[in-house]
């Protein structure tokens, strides 16, 4: 299995997977807005993991100048529990510590207790904090 930055070619196998581990998404991460934003801002923090050809995994990192960020770190259910999460977060992490970032967070949409597990394997802490947004972009709930 190959971890590399994200090409235009890997659009289908990544909408598929995202369609399977993000059933509940929101129409904000339709994957062709989804990905067209993130090919502007930071393409290279954004990775795959290929196997035999096809998108097998993702995860999608930003450096907002203060935190690195993750989302969309997913893995194709046919190829969990193999450790290929692990080592896509690894690999997004090495990159925003490259970039000066002195610490990386990320959202969890409760109840998931089993990414909560599987980021506390990682050196993930839950810290006590209201999280809080609000939906800038017209359509984007
Ligand atoms: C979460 C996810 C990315 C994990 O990917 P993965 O490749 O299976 O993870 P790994 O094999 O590297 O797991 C490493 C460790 O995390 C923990 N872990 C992973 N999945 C777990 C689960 N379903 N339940 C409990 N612990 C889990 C285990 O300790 C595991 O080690 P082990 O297999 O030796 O017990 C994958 O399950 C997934 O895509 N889920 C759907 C999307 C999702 O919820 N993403 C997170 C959104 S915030």
């Amino acid at each position: 299995v190959e971890i590399r930055p994200y090409r235009e070619a890997d659009f289908a196998d990544v909408a598929a997977l995202w369609q399977e581990a993000f059933p509940d998404d929101p129409p904000r991460n339709e994957p062709t807005r989804d990905v067209a934003r993130k090919l502007g801002v930071q393409p290279e923090l954004f990775l795959v993991a290929v196997d035999r050809g096809r998108v097998i995994g993702t995860v999608m990192a930003g450096d907002d100048g203060h935190r690195g960020w993750v989302h969309r770190v997913a893995v194709a259910a046919s190829h969990r529990r193999r450790g290929l999460g692990s080592v896509l977060m690894r690999a997004a992490e090495a990159l925003l510590a490259e970039r000066g970032c002195p610490k990386v967070n990320l959202q969890v949409r409760a109840p998931n207790p089993a990414a909560v597990a599987f980021y506390e394997r990682l050196g993930f802490r839950v810290e006590e904090r209201v999280s809080m947004g609000k939906v800038l972009a017209s359509g984007g709930e």
